[in-house]
């Protein structure tokens, strides 16, 4: 029996905002059936002032699914879109006062959902899957591996397995699960002890380094691809400035393609509060 804070259960018992919006602006689905869990979340945007007026959930799932979903779409009414994109699973988790880290997949869930209903919102195509899928008894793309393993500082395989359910099922993903850890850590092998090491504190210098990195090697040449490109102009802190080229500097779209791409890219490989501005010549 796992152990549920008196909000979890409230949120359990009494489900805020189930259903569907009047008005479907964006909808996202997370999960399946046949995984044991499944959410759709529904919301109704001011698309004027780019504000959640409703949000509501369905879902298929256990007390922590149920509760996740209630208390996310409690969250991210009234805020704007942005703010809401900026929650992350250990938010919702936070929301209920905790959840057992065996149902930690349950915030992750609902986080997936609440971005996938956001890019329907947007117009834009949903994140493929097919490309990067890892653990294929449960869907879990390599992406998201990495954006829980990161934003939840996970440190063991078990860990992946108890927030994405990841590697519990037959098991043949786990080598793969292994080195995803041990990249998105920096791993020194060969420590002597046999335990991940601590994630190591990253200094500006290497940060500034990764930064590039990733929009050399990640992000520029999936804009390339469209006929754009992009450049790092600057670095201040978590603020990353970048100046868009080619066919995006004037594509209306450039604004979006940095928030849902750019942004998203540098949170997951390289920091959760990185907020991306662009450079206006
Ligand atoms: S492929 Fe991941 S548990 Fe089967």
């Amino acid at each position: 029996m796992w152990e549920y804070t008196d909000r979890v259960m409230d949120h359990f018992e009494n489900p805020r905002n189930v259903g569907v919006v009047a008005r479907i602006d964006g909808e996202g689905q997370v999960g399946s059936l046949s995984c044991g869990d499944a959410l759709r979340l529904t919301i109704q945007v001011d698309k004027e002032k780019d504000l959640i007026e409703d949000a509501k959930f369905q879902t298929f799932g256990c007390a922590s699914a149920i509760a996740s979903s209630s208390a996310l779409t409690e969250m991210i009414k009234g805020k704007t879109v942005d703010q809401a994109l900026n929650i992350t699973n250990q938010d919702i988790a936070d929301f209920l006062g905790g959840l057992p880290r065996e149902k930690m997949h349950c915030s992750v869930m609902g986080q997936e959902a609440l971005e996938a209903a956001v890019l329907n919102y947007r117009g834009l195509p949903p994140k493929s899957v097919d490309a990067d899928v890892v653990c294929h008894c449960f869907g879990v793309t390599e992406r998201e591996i990495e954006k829980v393993v990161r934003t939840n500082r996970l440190t063991t395989v078990e860990e992946i397995t108890q927030f994405t359910k990841a590697g519990g099922g037959c098991g043949k993903c786990l080598p793969e699960l292994e080195a995803i850890l041990n990249r998105v850590l920096h791993k020194v092998p060969g420590n002597g002890a046999g335990q991940p090491a601590a994630q190591p504190k990253m200094t500006a210098l290497k940060k500034i380094k990764l930064i590039e990195e990733v929009i050399n090697s990640e992000i520029a040449p999936a804009l390339m691809r469209d006929g754009g490109d992009i450049e790092l102009v600057d670095v201040d802190g978590n603020e990353v400035t970048v100046a868009l080229k080619g066919a995006c500097s004037s594509c209306p779209a450039s604004k979006r393609t940095l928030a849902d791409f750019v942004t998203d890219k540098l949170r997951t490989l390289v920091d959760p509060k990185i907020v991306v501005r662009e450079s206006r010549p």
